[in-house]
């Protein structure tokens, strides 16, 4: 069996205005149903806890009371709440410690972003336990590959190596490197190699073995934690667990997933969600003449956005603010947030 850690501390800027301080992505829903994503990653993990008692949840203290409403079921000794957010390397490091705590260094984790759309649960749960095997079969850090469509520069890509066996019928390879969020030009020649995949970002492994993993590639993480407990994370470095353990590790393994998979990084993901690409998206009322490739949200339903002769725009309204972006620009919310000083 697998105990699964949602890591939910992130800020999800770049879906600004609608994520906000208080109101993370992850407490949004994007697909309009009324599970936000957090609760959706929730419910595809419980049946692979085996229940509430086996989850857990690692975030941040600004939004922790938004966690806890969110997942009512979530035991409070399941919720792991970091006094501030560190980005996922001292996450994932106190998470596996704290877990280990309770079921051994033998227990095999699952760490799982919470801002991920999954389209096939079946698939998904069955190369869950090809990767489980994996991690109890071999000392290893057992990561999911997605097959690439585009150069990318927000992922980190992996490249695959030496064949190691098949479980539950799907191959798994040793990771031969791993580059985290690489330049365009890089990412295209790793593309042009047929051998990379981009990391979804979930980790499964043996809590001993990381363990063993971050005394050596990141004790200036590991080594205050196991001291001082998160008394200490104010002081610790804010790196990711990309940068701080995955690329430097030899014990990565790769196995190719085999669901439908999105990463729901910026507005435009709400185009390939709702499959409107190159068709205007409408969370709102809509009326338009001579509009193309619009993606448009009003958090009020009432609310009606009027378009003429526009192309490619986002638009969203949310509360006292409007966003009017390129959108071939979203990427560039983070930088204009910073020009805002403060939440507005
Ligand atoms: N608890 C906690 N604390 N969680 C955090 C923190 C933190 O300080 N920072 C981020 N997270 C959570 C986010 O909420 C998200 O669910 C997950 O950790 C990943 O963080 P992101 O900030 O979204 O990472 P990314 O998307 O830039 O990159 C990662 O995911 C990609 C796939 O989506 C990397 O693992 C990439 O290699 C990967 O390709
Ligand atoms: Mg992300």
């Amino acid at each position: 069996s697998l105990v699964p850690v949602i890591l939910a501390g992130g800020k999800g800027e770049r879906f600004w205005p609608l994520s906000r301080k208080h109101r993370p992505k992850q407490f949004l829903s994007l697909d309009g149903s009324d599970r936000s994503l957090l609760q959706a990653t929730a419910d595809r993990l419980l049946s692979i806890a085996g229940g509430w008692e086996n989850l857990w949840v690692i975030t941040s203290a600004p939004i922790a009371d938004g966690v806890r409403e969110q997942l009512p079921h979530l035991p409070e000794a399941n919720l792991l709440v970091e006094p501030e957010g560190r980005d996922t390397a001292p996450a994932v490091a106190w998470a596996t410690l704290e877990v280990s705590k309770r079921h051994g260094k033998e227990v095999v984790i699952g760490f799982f972003p919470a801002d991920h759309w999954i389209g096939d649960r079946a698939a998904f749960e069955k190369t869950l336990a090809a990767a489980s095997q994996i991690a109890i079969a071999e000392a290893s850090i057992v990561t999911l590959g997605i097959r690439p469509n585009q150069p990318s520069t927000g992922y980190g890509y992996i490249e695959q190596g030496e064949f190691k066996g098949s479980f539950e019928g799907l191959p798994v390879y040793l990771v031969s490197r791993f580059t985290e969020k690489p330049d365009r030009d890089t990412a295209e020649s790793f593309i042009s190699t047929g051998r990379f995949s981009w990391n979804s970002g979930m980790f499964i492994f043996r809590a001993g073995v990381v363990l063993e993993e971050l005394h050596v590639h990141a004790p200036n993480i590991i080594e205050p934690l196991l001291k001082q407990g998160k008394e200490v994370y104010p002081q610790l470095e804010k790196k990711s667990i990309d940068y701080a353990l995955m690329e430097k590790t030899q014990l990565a393994y790769v196995l190719p997933a085999n669901f439908d998979w999105d990463d729901l990084g910026d507005w435009n993901a709400i185009e390939r969600l709702l499959k409107g690409e190159g068709k205007n998206v409408a969370l709102a009322k809509h009326v338009e003449l001579d509009t193309k490739g619009a993606i448009l949200y009003a958090s009020d339903s009432n609310e009606a956005i009027v378009t003429i002769g526009i192309e490619d725009v986002v638009i969203v309204r949310d509360g006292n603010v409007t966003l009017i972006v390129d959108k071939n620009r979203t990427q560039e919310i983070k930088q204009v947030l910073k020009l805002l000083q403060g939440d507005p």
